[in-house]
């Protein structure tokens, strides 16, 4: 087990080898890094925005800028701001009369919402595996899942990781399926030469208090379809906006969006950089750069396979966790002694296979990776990926105490 070297005595606290959760000193007192960041530009906009009263007011210049950058941003002709992600994705589901006797294809690893929006206009939700290396809907099933009640396909991009949609694409126009691109996890990412959200009919951000452009809460869609922007209308407009997003929320968003290109650049940056400070760690493979050489992981694949088909964005960092390269640690509480050691870690989604009850959904088999997805993904929160090569040493540093310990704690049991 290499791990325990990459781990370095020479850094600071490494005297104190206890782990956090055991009272030690953590190797980041402070916790994560918060988010948002202090961020002046948004100070300025909130400062304008009191100043103006549009703060208060129902309608305004912000919404309506930040429609047309939207529109700009991914070349659709049609936008809809909306409260949440999760709200614009029912109104894209509504938008595409998505309704009783349908069924909806999605992954059976995904944020709940996409699940419980299927069932909230009626219809059934059919639930796809996902690919065993980069967490992902296994487009390779689509053909098993469809039937002859197949109307959609939901297909979100997870935890740095990207949904093959030239596939999905080229199966949903065989079938005429409408495809939901959720983006929520990746504004601004490129996938194979095309903005993330504009492989699908409707393309989805989230705008939400963690997300990588914040507003506390928000959403839009984008589409080029006039019909499917008349039918969400047609919904939301009842002598007012049902879904709205606010004139506040759109000032503070606009100035986020002139930054969105370089941190998502940075982000990536310093996520190539932590994969290379973990190519010896074993037990945690990543969703991006992954190869096939078991629970290990080679960085520099990253920018290899990044700069040649797709540049992710980073809501969160994904990687599968192999409990037995960790003396059996169940996932749980390795993202528990982490978190207490300052980094923040944490499991993934529930499998929606797993926490809904079976005649709400039909699956096509087992679903054995998202089963496994279920217990074995943890998932690093983006604040971090703005920060230092120091933050992302800390990282490594947590990881390599953790993992010392548990080496430490078997080697104890082995002479008892
Ligand atoms: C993939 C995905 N889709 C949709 C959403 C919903 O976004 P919101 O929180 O704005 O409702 C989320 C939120 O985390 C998400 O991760």
């Amino acid at each position: 087990m290499s791990t325990a070297a990459s781990y370095n005595p020479a850094l600071p606290h490494a005297t104190d080898c206890r782990l956090a959760v055991h009272g030690g000193r953590p190797i980041q007192p402070e916790g994560p890094p918060t988010w948002p960041l202090l961020d002046a530009a948004v100070e300025t906009a909130l400062n304008r925005a009191f100043a103006d009263g549009s703060w208060g007011k129902y309608h305004g210049s912000h919404c309506l800028a930040l429609n047309e950058m939207l529109v700009t941003m991914h070349s659709r002709e049609h936008v809809v701001l909306t409260c949440s992600g999760t709200a614009a994705v029912e109104l894209a589901l509504r938008g595409l009369r998505v309704g009783t006797g349908d069924e909806v294809l999605l992954s059976a690893y995904d944020f709940e919402g996409n699940f419980k929006n299927v069932l909230a206009v009626g219809a059934k939700p059919v639930l796809i595996d996902i690919d065993p290396q980069t967490g992902q809907l296994d487009v390779t099933q689509l053909e098993l899942a469809r039937s002859p009640q197949t109307k959609a396909i939901i297909a979100s991009h997870l935890h740095g990781g990207v949904v093959d949609m030239p596939a999905l694409r080229a199966f949903a126009n065989q079938y005429q399926l409408a495809v939901i691109e959720d983006a929520a996890q990746m504004p601004g990412a490129m996938i194979h030469g095309r903005i993330a959200g504009t492989w699908g009919d409707i393309g989805i951000l989230s705008f939400g208090g963690s997300k990588l452009l914040t507003s506390g809460r928000g959403g839009a869609l984008f589409t080029n379809d006039s019909t499917i922007v008349q039918r969400i209308r047609l919904h939301t407009q009842r002598g007012n906006d049902t879904y709205p997003l606010s004139e506040l929320q759109a000032a503070v968003l606009l100035p986020q969006f002139e930054r969105l290109t370089e941190r998502n650049r940075r982000r990536a940056a310093n996520v190539g950089l932590l994969l290379e400070m973990l190519r010896d760690t074993k037990g945690l493979s990543s969703f991006v750069g992954s190869n096939d050489c078991g629970n290990s992981f080679k960085s520099l694949d990253f920018p290899i396979v990044t700069a040649r088909v797709n540049q992710p964005g980073f809501y969160k960092l994904g990687f599968w966790y192999d409990s037995a390269q960790f003396g059996g640690l169940s996932r749980d509480q390795f993202a528990c002694s982490l978190r207490a050691e300052g980094i923040a870690l944490d499991p993934g989604f529930r499998a929606l296979h797993l926490t809904h009850s079976k005649g709400r959904f039909r699956a096509v088999n087992d679903l054995p990776n998202a089963s496994r997805a279920d217990t074995s993904l943890l998932v690093l929160h983006h604040p971090v990926l703005l920060g230092s090569e120091n933050d992302l040493r800390q990282i490594a540093e947590a990881l390599s105490k953790v993992t010392r310990s548990v080496c430490q704690d078997e080697l104890q049991k082995r002479h008892h």
